[in-house]
C-alpha cells in the first residue's frame, strides 16, 4: 500500500502564485518509492499546472467536481472535463458539506462520476464537534461511507481513497482542536471495520488518510496509527518548508 501525502490548497493562490509555488515544490521535493504526493490547487490553476507538473514527483487533484458528466449545469465543472488534467479529486470535503450545503446524494454522484471517468475520488468523511459530543461519531462515519460509495460497484471499490477529517480538528474551523492519536485510532478502527464488513478482506487495500491540522510535528504520530495510509493537509501544504518536512517525516516512518 502506498503512503499518500495530499496537499489541499483550498481557495488560495492566484494562477501565477500557484505556478511559482509548484516550481519551488518540484525543485525541493523528493518523494520516496511507495509514496504518492498529490497537490490540489484551485480549479482555475489546474490546467496551467498540468502543463508544468512533473508527474513522476507528484500528481494533481481537483478539490471538487460535478456529479454529472456534461450538460446544463451553470458554474459546475464535470470530472469528465478534468480528464487528462487531474488523477485525483477530493469529494465531500467538510467545507463543501457544511459551507456549501452539499448533500450525501450529491457526494454519492460525484464519487461515482470520478470512478466512471478513471479519476480517483478522495472521499472525505468526518464528524462535527456536536456529533462527537453526542457520541454519534461511529454512526456518522458509517453513514457517510455507505452513502458516498452507494453507486460504486463491488469491482470498483478499490478505486476509492477515504480521508477521515474530523471537522472539529480542521485548522480553519473556529476553536479547532488537535485530534489525539487515540481519537483517530478509534475512528479508523470504525472505518476499517465497516469497510471490511461491506467489502470483505480486500477492503484492507482501500487507502484511508487522516486530515486535520497536520503539521511536521504531529505528522509522524498520525502516520503510525494502524490503518492510516497517508495525510490530507490544508494549511501546512501552503508553506513549502512545512509540506516538504511532512514528506521527510513520512519517509522516515516508511523506512
Ligand atoms: P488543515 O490541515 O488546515 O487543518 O486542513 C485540513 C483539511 O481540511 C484538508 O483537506
Amino acid at each position: 500500500m502506498k503512503t499518500y501525502i495530499v496537499g489541499n490548497w483550498k481557495m488560495n493562490f492566484t494562477i501565477g502564485e500557484s505556478s511559482i509555488y509548484l516550481h519551488k515544490l518540484l525543485k525541493r521535493i523528493k518523494p520516496a518509492k511507495g509514496m504518492q504526493v498529490v497537490i490540489a490547487p484551485s480549479p482555475i490553476a489546474l490546467q496551467p499546472l498540468s502543463l508544468q507538473i512533473d508527474r513522476k514527483k507528484m500528481k494533481l487533484s481537483a478539490q471538487n467536481c460535478c456529479g454529472k458528466d456534461f450538460g446544463a449545469y451553470t458554474g459546475e465543472t464535470a470530472i469528465a472535463q478534468l480528464r487528462g488534467i487531474v488523477d485525483y479529486c477530493i469529494v465531500g470535503h467538510s467545507e463543501r458539506r457544511y459551507v456549501f450545503g452539499e448533500t450525501d446524494n450529491m457526494i454519492k454522484e460525484k464519487v461515482a462520476a470520478c470512478v466512471r471517468n478513471n479519476i480517483t475520488p478522495i472521499l472525505c468523511i468526518g464528524e462535527t464537534e456536536s456529533e462527537k459530543t453526542f457520541g454519534e461519531t461511529a454512526d456518522v462515519l458509517k453513514d457517510q461511507i455507505e452513502t458516498g460509495l452507494a453507486d460504486v460497484s463491488a469491482e470498483d471499490f478499490k478505486k476509492v481513497i477515504i480521508a477521515y477529517e474530523p471537522v472539529w480538528a480542521i485548522s480553519s474551523v473556529k476553536g479547532a482542536k488537535l485530534a489525539s492519536p487515540d481519537d483517530i485510532a478509534a475512528s479508523i478502527k470504525t472505518i476499517r471495520g465497516f469497510l471490511e464488513k461491506t467489502y470483505g478482506k480486500d477492503a484492507k487495500d482501500i487507502p484511508v488518510l487522516f486530515g486535520g491540522s497536520v503539521n511536521p510535528d504531529n505528522a509522524g504520530a498520525y502516520l503510525t496509527i494502524p490503518g492510516v495510509n497517508g495525510l490530507l493537509i490544508g494549511g501546512a501544504s501552503l508553506i513549502a518548508d512545512q509540506f516538504n518536512d511532512i514528506i521527510d517525516v513520512a519517509k522516515r516512518v516508511m523506512s
